[in-house]
């Protein structure tokens, strides 16, 4: 299928209103329009009484898919064994719903942010076993049908690809990782699995071993579908498209589709001179380019879209600046980039696997974003066909529409972006 240019002009159309006509559109609606499921941003229940940053948290046109920031990782969530906290994470999940965004959650055995309990028992094989699956099927079973994909396994691996001898890796070994998977496909099969971590983009020995963790969940054939690229990437220092393209590809051959899940590119010294954030915007595009090259790469989710809330400055001082926009909400040049770019991409149907010949998966990919994405960018008004056909609710990946479904976008999908068969 090769999407026309008409799709952008559509797309802003489709956009609610009298202010449509004068709203470009933002990254979410380019990428859905290039064939991809998701633009989105990682966000937490702290900030929300930020109107000017809600404001564009809100705007699916800009961000179609939240990640609770924190929330909802194992100390939030079970800070004291066996009793469950869900009230912030509930509020991310209603805010998406609200606003007709998809949920990415995140994540499950992870050896930071753990609850006292977990750090200081004295465990067996059987009773951290017990534990891993107690807090998997609560905190999975209670998001049921609300996420899109599960990071069920964070960070497991070293920067040399051994395993990281956190407490699951010392009690079980490398079994912790099938046993999280296993508990996670049990509590929601409809949600896809993901494991994800950092600097996979740029070390050949990382990306090894995460390619042997899903080595080691197929053979024993527990369920992966997903690799999160963190993409935690630093301006000037971060591979070229065609780089970052190749390793996604290891994974797809794999069989797994890949996503970037935590996207910030940060500068080294502040304040970033302008030669610095011309490189910035430059390693952004490289990033977002590849995903757009690779037909199973079905996303990208920024790691906050504003300086003002980036983890990085409080966690390496010095670094910072990582963000589309900038503290003001301004957005930066590393925005107009990737939004021109998308753009330029979504107008000539360049993305890998729209034409419908791409690498295996493509078809599969560009028909769920349709169905999904356009649903995202509506806001409540009603919809202009675009083509008069359908083809953009039918068939679709089943975790995609099940997650539509229920979050109460299903029903609202109309097709926007005009396709045509070679
Ligand atoms: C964001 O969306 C939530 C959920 O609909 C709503 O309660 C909140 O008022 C919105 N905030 C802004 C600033 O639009
Ligand atoms: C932990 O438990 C094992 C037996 O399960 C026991 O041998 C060991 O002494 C215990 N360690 C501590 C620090 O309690
Ligand atoms: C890999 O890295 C870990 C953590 O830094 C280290 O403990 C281990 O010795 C390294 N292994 C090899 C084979 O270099
Ligand atoms: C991209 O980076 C790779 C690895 O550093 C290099 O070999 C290749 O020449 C670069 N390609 C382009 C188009 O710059
Ligand atoms: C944000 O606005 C304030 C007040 O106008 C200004 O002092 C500050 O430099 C601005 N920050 C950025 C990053 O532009
Ligand atoms: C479709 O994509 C495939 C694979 O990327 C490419 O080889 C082919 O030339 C493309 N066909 C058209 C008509 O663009």
């Amino acid at each position: 299928m090769r999407y026309t240019y008409l799709a952008i002009g559509l797309l802003v159309r489709a956009i609610t209103g009298v202010e449509a006509q004068s709203q470009t559109p933002g990254l979410h609606s380019l990428f859905v329009a290039s064939g991809k499921l998701f633009f989105g941003t990682a966000t937490d229940t702290n900030l929300f009484n930020d109107i000017p940053y809600m404001t564009i948290a809100n705007n699916s046109n800009e961000f179609g898919i939240r990640v609770p920031e924190n929330s909802q990782k194992w100390q939030p969530t079970e800070p004291t064994e066996n009793k469950f906290v869900f009230a912030n994470p509930d509020q991310v999940a209603l805010t998406s719903k609200a606003n007709r965004q998809l949920l990415r959650c995140h994540t499950l055995t992870w050896h930071s942010q753990l609850p006292e309990f977990v750090q200081t028992t004295n465990w067996t094989r059987a009773t951290l076993t017990a534990a891993i699956q107690t807090h998997i099927s609560n905190v999975v079973g209670h998001f049921k049908g609300q996420c899109y994909s599960w990071d069920v396994v964070n960070e497991a691996l070293n920067e040399n690809g051994t395993f990281r001898n956190d407490v699951f890796f010392q009690v079980l070994g490398t079994d912790f990782i099938p046993i999280s998977f296993a508990a996670a496909a049990a509590a929601d099969p409809a949600a896809k699995l993901y494991y994800n971590d950092f600097n996979l983009e740029t070390s050949r020995a990382k990306a090894d071993g995460a390619a042997r963790i899903v080595q080691l969940l197929q053979d024993a054939k527990v369920r992966i579908d997903g690799l999160g690229f963190q993409a935690h990437l630093d301006v000037g220092r971060t591979p070229n498209q065609t780089a970052l393209a190749a390793t996604l590809d290891r994974f797809t051959a794999l069989g797994l589709e890949v996503a970037y899940t935590e996207l910030d590119i940060a500068h080294a010294k502040l304040p970033a001179t302008a030669t610095a954030l011309q490189q910035q915007a430059r390693d952004y595009v490289s990033v977002v380019g590849s995903c757009l090259a690779v037909a199973r790469c079905v996303g990208v989710v920024v790691w906050e879209f504003t300086d003002k809330y980036s983890w990085i400055p409080s966690t390496f001082p010095g670094k910072g600046d990582a963000c589309l926009f900038d503290a003001n909400f301004t957005r930066k040049p590393a925005y107009s980039s990737v939004s021109s770019f998308l753009a330029a991409a979504a107008a000539t149907g360049a993305a890998a696997g729209t034409n419908g010949s791409g690498a295996g998966g493509s078809a599969k990919v560009s028909k769920t974003a349709g169905a999904f994405g356009l649903a995202a960018t509506t806001g409540g008004t009603s919809r202009p066909s675009a083509s008069g056909a359908g083809g953009t609710t039918e068939g679709g990946d089943p975790a995609v529409e099940s997650a539509l479904a229920r979050s109460g976008a299903a029903g609202r999908l109309f097709p926007i972006v005009v396709m045509s068969s070679p």
